[in-house]
């Protein structure tokens, strides 16, 4: 599958598949989403939890682990992440997205080098209170017994990749949820929203990133 570099609207880039007219991120901002949605709307709510497992569903560039691994050092809580990807992004083009020269964090530039050159299918410690599990295996092959207590849930969209939004896939990804989980996407389809109030889920609606009216959330209740 061919892939571009893009910069999107806060200067930081993301890459661009033509064949299916997407992005790996929001162009209205690719760092700003990822932080708005995954970080302040997902993680940062379990600030009173010493360990938090993560299961993100398309680790694409790294982004949203690498904002979780910095948010981890900063908060000092502990966060295991399990990094699903059926299809990796070349090393070289990773690198050229060039995150550490925009997060002014400290260590960003060593945390983003460890994310993308960690072995698939092992556990790396990145950091002190960051380790990464990258997993290479489509959604529907996965076999995993193992809960959560966060799904990102980052797929391509539904106008792009239909088949990662149906019932059979959504209902996989919330049997790895713990309970008093947390579910975190930036859509906000209707259909999702009744799908995940069917699977028993309490739905919030909270208000997107810049360009998005809103994203969704829910608790495993
Ligand atoms: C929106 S992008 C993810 C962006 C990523 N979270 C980031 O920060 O760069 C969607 C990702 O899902 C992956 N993907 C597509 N089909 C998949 C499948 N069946 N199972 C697992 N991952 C899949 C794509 O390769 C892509 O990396």
């Amino acid at each position: 599958m061919k892939r571009e570099l893009r910069e999107t609207a806060d200067g930081s880039m993301t890459i661009y598949i033509p064949e299916l007219e997407e992005h790996y991120h929001s162009y209205h901002g690719a760092i700003q989403e990822a932080n708005h949605v995954f970080i302040v709307n997902g993680i940062q709510r379990f600030q009173t939890k010493d360990t938090i497992s993560v299961f993100e569903l398309g680790l694409g560039t790294g982004l949203n682990a690498l904002l979780t691994a910095i948010w981890a050092e900063k908060n000092k809580q502990k966060v295991n992440y399990f990094g699903l990807e059926a299809f990796p992004v070349e090393q070289k083009l990773n690198f050229e997205l060039k995150y550490d020269s925009l997060i002014t964090d400290k260590k960003c530039d060593v945390i983003f080098s460890k994310i993308i050159l960690a072995p698939w299918n092992e556990k790396t410690e990145i950091t002190s209170t960051f380790s990464l599990y990258k997993y290479q295996s489509k959604i529907q092959t996965l076999q995993l017994d193992q809960k959560f207590d966060i799904i990102y849930y980052d797929a391509f969209g539904p106008r792009a990749q239909e088949e990662m939004w149906n019932f059979e896939i959504i209902k996989k990804v919330i049997a790895m949820l713990n309970p008093d989980g947390l579910f975190v996407t930036y859509c906000a389809k209707g259909q999702l929203r009744r799908d995940l109030k069917t699977l028993g889920l309490a739905v919030e609606i909270i208000p997107g990133p810049p360009g998005k009216r809103e994203m969704t959330t829910a608790w495993n209740i």
